[in-house]
């Protein structure tokens, strides 16, 4: 590809649109041609109004770049959310009613039945709800829905453990970084010594999403995968990074042998395989019994691959393990990037001559 597809980024200033500036930096397919936030950051320059919290310089020509109003039209065919939840539903579907194929990163859509919910490596058949989205709603672009943070990589790390023993029950409690509330998140004196076991919304996005990305594409859309989902969402005073503690149990007993030779092979569709922000392999797992951790282990395969350690025998369900992700890459632009690339591999934006 020579000339780069032109892309708008909505929430351009937040914790999750600082993250798509930086990763879009250097993009070989993309290039941001347009930053867009609320109206207290409309009108003036980005580098002025960003808290930048990256640890490397704003790029420089998107420093220069005026903020927009997130109002349609805005540069290229793909635009990514990073918004507010409370007001991305009908600014997003705005855009996709203007023509955009807005990738998005909050909770509004998620679940819409016309709507997929994408992991690339776990549901990229699901895709196909597109067109069921463009015809019933008769708009030329469409809405892409990436899962809660935590999902991402929670789904990420089970899939191939649920298509090789079919998942019954699945039982997880996470410990999530603070970046997971955005900007300025939760407040210093409330996290810092501190572990809050509430984080509002989270256990029931876990439980619903993580059942409909696995879940199967018919002629009537998605029927939810039949597994039943007991999630425990703590908040610890990390930076980036969700770590969990997972016990699942399957249709037949299962050894931790068998499961990690699972893991350690799998690998997703060669259409997959194939984008730029796909990582090789997409599960990492550890041998050693202190891993992962958040510190040591949230880079890997340029934050997009999960880390699953400690799988071992559960004497409840079948099986124990513990795995990590990095809540703003995997669990939102990153991942968000890698749909974005599956759309224009499979034909669905094009790409500049
Ligand atoms: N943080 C994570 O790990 C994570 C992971 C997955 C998904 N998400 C989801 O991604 C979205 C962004 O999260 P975040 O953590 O980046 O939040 P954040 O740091 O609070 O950023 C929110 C962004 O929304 C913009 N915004 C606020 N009100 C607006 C309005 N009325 N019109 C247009 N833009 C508006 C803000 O612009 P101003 O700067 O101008 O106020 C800012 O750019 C949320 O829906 C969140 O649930 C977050």
């Amino acid at each position: 590809m020579t000339a780069k597809i032109p892309v708008t980024v909505l929430g351009a200033t937040g914790t999750v649109g600082q993250k798509f500036i930086r990763l879009l930096a250097d993009h070989p397919w993309f290039e941001v041609a347009a930053v867009a936030a609320s109206s207290a950051s409309a009108g003036k320059r980005y580098g002025e109004v960003v808290r930048w919290r990256e640890g490397v310089a704003i790029p420089e020509r998107i420093a220069r770049l005026t903020v927009q109003e997130c109002t349609p039209p805005l540069a290229g065919p793909i635009v990514f959310g990073a918004m507010d939840a409370d007001v991305a539903g009908p600014i997003e579907q705005a855009f996709a009613a203007a023509g955009a194929y807005v990738v998005t990163n909050t909770r509004n859509h998620r679940m819409d039945p016309d709507v997929p919910l994408l992991i690339p490596e776990a549901n990229l058949e699901h895709l196909a709800l597109m067109d069921r989205q463009q015809q019933g709603r008769g708009w030329p672009g469409a809405i892409l829905a990436n899962p809660n943070c935590s999902t991402a990589a929670l789904v990420l790390a089970l899939v191939p453990l649920h298509r090789a023993f079919g998942i019954e029950k699945l039982f997880v409690s996470t410990m999530q970084a603070v970046s997971g509330a955005g900007y300025p998140g939760v407040a210093s004196l409330d996290i810092l010594g501190n572990v809050v076991p509430f984080i509002g919304g989270e256990e029931e996005k876990m439980e619903r999403e993580s059942r409909k990305i696995l879940g199967a594409l018919g002629p009537e859309g998605v029927t939810p995968a039949d597994f039943a989902v007991s999630a425990h969402a703590n908040r610890v005073a990390t930076v980036d990074g969700h770590l969990m503690t997972v016990s699942v149990g399957f249709r037949r007993r299962v050894t931790p042998e068998e499961a990690t030779a699972v893991l350690r092979d799998f690998r997703p569709s060669p259409r997959v395989a194939c984008l730029p922000s796909s990582p090789t392999p997409p599960i990492e797992v550890e041998s050693r019994a202190d891993r992962p951790q958040p510190r040591l282990d949230l880079e890997r395969g340029r934050g997009m691959a999960v880390t699953v350690g400690r799988v071992r025998a559960c004497p409840i369900l079948h099986l124990r393990l513990a795995l990590l992700g990095h809540n703003t890459i995997r669990g939102a632009a990153g991942q968000a990037v890698q749909i974005a690339e599956l759309l224009v591999a499979e034909g669905r934006v094009d790409r500049p001559a």
